[in-house]
């Protein structure tokens, strides 16, 4: 336990303030009572937070204490070079002043505000959503506001449903679309739903085109037309599933997609599947909803990850990154004939907290640098310089099955030497030994790296780092992957 009788660790920060003799042994005393506070805080997260969290995934639990571009610096100063930027929600590096400062003076001009009543920030960012979906898909609509990704998720479920009348969906093996209840239905992993008792309304979940594990390993187009005429049938005659011709009706209300999956491990659909799935939707009466939580705001180059695939969508969810991480804002974009006021009136849905001020604010601030610098060449561009790294790094492992990207969501695959069969084992080390830290790299020769991990094995090592990397930064990351990754294949 922490003696009493210490000085704070926050009184460390200027030594000039201690005793000499305190002064020379600072550095071990310092580190010593870090690990003694580090140590108390533990035992109190032990006995008074719940574990139910993502917390104690992780065997040792980390803690940091700072954050700055794309680093992450804990308890003792130590940096980490973060690769996965708090799964995509801080595109635009920790702490960026310009969202800072507009975050700042909200907080002296209209720090907080009923949800009920107007402000000018809301309404601007509104407007910016609608214009960026204007000229990413050439439909106008309107943005409803709420507060976490998943919230969000249920906003457009109940639009679908006043919508289409319909309470069935359809969604993919592999999506990810957040933890509530509602979003858990559609959420193609049993485990999330498990404990929880019944889920009438669950998805029938439809196989996402993902080359490297599918029959025709490698094979993107054979994929994406296998993929296709699977879904196809279902709507060929009655008996096979989805569809009463006689009445023209399909049983399902609408298809949640991420146009890249992305706790499913980034995986990147054929160039020309969206586009195809989409008319079939449309045909047969399903709405089209892009789930751009994690992919929105330029992760994969362009604003939406839609825009890439040609695929125009009825309904986009969003969320993280439209404040950077800072104060949440989530909310959905709707096209005009399904969410105007005549169908989706007031008091439809709400939240207190939804288009809280300092959340609009910062919203906007990001909206504003999206909208300033050219996100989408400068993603592109750095991606392929990111992407060519992690193919040096496959040709020295055989263990890399395979990798891909698009702009800076970039995937890397762990396996078996066989570079096929998934190794959790070779993803789970890279991950603990970049978090332990010490890696022998960087300017101060110590320094960790945050890494995350996705994939229908949970084996894909799904990079998001800040869409304001640098070429040195790559370069680095580049070299500390390749050092986690030999470390965690000489474990025995
Ligand atoms: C695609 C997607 N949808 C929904 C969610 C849920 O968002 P939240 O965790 O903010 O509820 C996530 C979160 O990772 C996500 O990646």
């Amino acid at each position: 336990m922490r003696c009493e009788c210490y000085p704070s660790r926050q009184a460390f920060a200027n030594p000039n303030l201690l005793p000499p003799t305190m002064n020379q042994t600072l550095p071990e005393t310092h580190a010593a009572l870090i690990r003694d506070e580090e140590q108390m805080l533990l035992e109190k997260e032990a006995r008074y937070c719940s574990h139910g969290d993502t917390v104690h995934y992780a065997e040792n639990p980390k803690f940091f204490d700072r954050c700055e571009g794309s680093y992450l610096y804990d308890l003792h100063g130590q940096e980490y070079l973060d690769l996965q930027m708090w799964y995509s929600a801080v595109n635009l590096g920790y702490a960026n002043p310009v969202v800072t400062k507009a975050l700042l003076a909200q907080m002296d001009k209209l720090p907080q505000l009923a949800c009920q009543y107007l402000h000018r920030e809301k309404i601007e960012l509104a407007e910016m959503i609608c214009e960026s979906v204007e000229r990413g898909f050439g439909m106008k609509g309107r943005v409803h506001f709420n507060v976490g990704g998943a919230q969000a998720v249920e906003d457009a479920l109940k639009l679908v449903r006043k919508t289409t009348g319909r309470q069935r969906m359809l969604a993919f093996q592999g999506g990810y679309h957040g933890r509530t209840l509602g979003a858990s239905a559609i959420t193609s992993s049993y485990r999330y739903r498990e404990a929880f008792g019944e889920f009438a309304d669950r998805a029938e979940f439809i196989p996402f085109p993902y080359p490297f594990r599918s029959p025709f390993r490698g094979d993107a187009v054979r994929t994406e037309d296998w993929c296709i005429g699977e879904f196809e049938r279902l709507f060929e005659h009655e008996y096979t599933g989805a569809w009463n011709s006689s009445t023209g009706h399909s049983e399902f209300g609408a298809f949640f997609v991420e146009a890249v999956q992305g706790t499913g491990g980034y995986v990147i659909p054929p160039k020309r599947y969206f586009r195809r799935l989409a008319k079939i939707c449309k045909e047969h009466g399903i709405l089209l909803v892009d789930d751009e939580i994690q992919m929105g705001f330029h992760r994969t180059g362009k604003m939406w990850a839609m825009e890439h695939f040609d695929a125009r969508p009825d309904i986009i969810v969003f969320g993280k990154a439209l404040t950077n991480g800072m104060n949440p804002i989530s909310g959905i974009w709707a096209r005009e004939e399904i969410i105007n006021p005549g169908v989706f009136g007031p008091g439809s849905t709400h939240s207190t907290f939804a288009s809280n001020t300092l959340g609009t604010a910062t919203g906007l601030a990001v909206m504003k640098i999206l909208a300033g610098g050219d996100y989408e060449a400068g993603v592109m561009n750095k991606g392929a310089y990111f992407l060519d790294k992690l193919r040096e790094i496959q040709a020295r492992h055989k263990e890399v099955g395979d990798i891909d990207g698009l702009g800076l969501a970039l995937r890397m695959e762990m396996c078996e030497a066989d570079g096929f069969t998934p190794s959790r084992k070779l993803a789970d080390r890279m991950f603990q030994i970049g978090l332990d830290g010490n890696l022998p790299l960087g300017p101060r020769n110590r320094m960790g790296l945050v890494l995350d991990i996705g994939g229908y094995y949970k084996n894909v090592i799904t990079l998001a780092p800040s869409l304001d990397i640098t070429t040195a930064e790559m370069d680095l990351a580049a070299i500390a992957l390749d050092h986690v990754l030999t470390r965690a294949k000489a474990l025995p």
